[in-house]
């Protein structure tokens, strides 16, 4: 297997003028220069090619510019670009009717429309206090919601989030998300997520929150940045009978989990549990800006001028949203549970070769591998993660890191089985050379 020579040269001039003027805030984990791309293939300004197994963070979600999203998109520019949410337009109409079908809960549900998943967690962070009344939160440590101040409040992956940011929003209250692979709560049931619903009646709301002041639980269904985290089968049904018991909100952030990814529209349908308000963003437009919430119709009952924005709606945004959510529905859910089957089934495989990789999960494409120091201890083996993704990258792989020690895996849902094939071939090579070079 051949190494590529990445960045080439008109990537490492381009990157000399990104260092100058674009804010160092943003972390890149390799030098990919991106020039184009097509499905689950991309090419950079020098004209390698690479598989593209992370989609922008599952923001690709029809694969790279696919024809009937840029066709939508096309059409839509032709007759206008804005026109301010102050007035009405038929695909702002269309496409929530669209999104409102999709939603987990039998109840009707009503869309309210941003442009990014942080406005999607600030949203329903203003609804859960409209609604109730109440002003207390729960969050989970390891999660990602976003960078604005209501959202970074709930954001709790990594210090450096929040460094030179304090103070953040008051009333969050974080716990342990039900995590079996490495629990930190002493288990009260054989289910870890039964404990952790235990931990949050037992211990938050008995000594922290008042249970008439906490408005919702906030949580990603699988956890995203947090490491591809899979919760067991019994927290859900758990946290919205207790949710339930006290009148407290769920909040489930599909931000990087829903439309279609785990092969059902929204992750928490696996577990058969009803949310009240469902945060959407990355793969619902196929990449063009757009985010937002869906909620019951009887939850979303704040007045004219409580919330609103400039682009809520905007055309191309929404005509992108539904080429998409179309195609999703149409081919590519069913292709995410197929394929996601697949390459969980690879993985296994892939497993016993290696015994670094201590944890294979998922659900459809939303696929974790955790590299581990040791089976026992469980460690992370941070390191040989880095590595192994730098290492994937020079073979023409792009993946990306999520948790202290797992890369994770979330192509275009319309990816085939020959690229999926071809990049875990280049993955496992990847693999075998970090061991070998003797990172842990
Ligand atoms: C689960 C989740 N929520 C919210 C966000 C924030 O989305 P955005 O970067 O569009 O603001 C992300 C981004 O990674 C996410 O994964």
């Amino acid at each position: 297997m051949k190494k590529l020579t990445v960045p080439g040269a008109k990537g490492r001039q381009l990157i000399k003028r990104d260092k100058v003027v674009v804010s160092q805030s943003y972390t890149r984990p390799y030098d990919f220069v991106m020039d184009h791309g097509t499905g689950s293939e991309v090419w950079d300004v020098d004209g390698n090619r690479f598989l593209d197994l992370c989609a922008g963070i599952g923001v690709c979600q029809t694969g790279h510019s696919h024809p009937k999203v840029v066709e939508a998109i096309k059409q839509q520019s032709e007759r206008f670009l804005h026109i301010s949410s102050d007035f009405y337009s038929p695909i702002w109409a269309e496409f929530s009717e669209r999104l409102a079908s999709t939603a987990p809960f039998e109840e009707p549900a009503k869309v309210f429309l941003g442009n990014s998943g942080t406005e999607a967690v600030e949203a329903a962070i203003k609804l859960a206090r409209y609604h109730t009344g109440r002003h207390q939160f729960i969050g989970f440590y390891g999660s990602f919601h976003g960078r604005t101040m209501g959202s970074l409040s709930f954001t709790a992956r990594k210090p450096e989030y929040r460094d030179g940011f304090f103070p953040t929003m008051g009333g969050v209250t974080h716990v342990p998300f039900p995590d079996p692979y490495r629990p930190v709560l002493s288990p009260t049931s054989d289910d870890y997520g039964e404990t952790v619903v235990k931990f949050i009646e037992e211990v938050i709301l008995k000594n922290i929150i008042p249970p008439k002041d906490c408005a919702a639980v906030l949580i990603e269904p699988i956890q995203g940045e947090g490491g591809y985290i899979v919760p067991t089968d019994g927290f859900f049904p758990a946290l919205r009978k207790m949710c339930d018991k006290y009148g407290i909100l769920l909040i489930v952030d599909e931000v990087q989990s829903g439309v279609g990814r785990t092969g059902k529209w929204w992750a928490i349908e696996h577990w058969n549990t009803e949310p009240d308000i469902v945060c959407t963003a990355k793969g619902i437009a196929s990449g063009i800006p757009l985010g937002g919430i869906i909620a019951r119709s009887s939850v979303m009952d704040w007045p004219a001028g409580a919330h609103a924005n400039t682009y809520g709606g905007n055309p191309i945004a929404c005509s992108a949203g539904l080429a998409t959510l179309e195609l999703i529905e149409s081919e590519m859910m069913q292709n995410a549970a197929e394929m996601g089957e697949y390459t969980l089934d690879a993985l296994a495989e892939i497993q016993v070769r290696h015994p670094s990789i201590g944890q294979v999960r998922g659900k459809g494409l939303m696929i974790g591998i955790d590299f581990v120091k040791d089976h026992d201890s469980r460690e992370p083996a941070s390191d040989l993660r880095d590595r192994i993704a730098e290492l994937a990258f020079e073979y023409g792989v792009l993946t990306l890191g999520c948790g202290n020690s797992a890369i994770r895996l979330s192509p275009p849902l319309n990816i085939t089985k020959a690229i999926i094939d071809e990049g875990l071939e280049i993955l496992e090579t990847a693999i075998s050379e970090a061991e070998a070079e003797g990172f842990d």
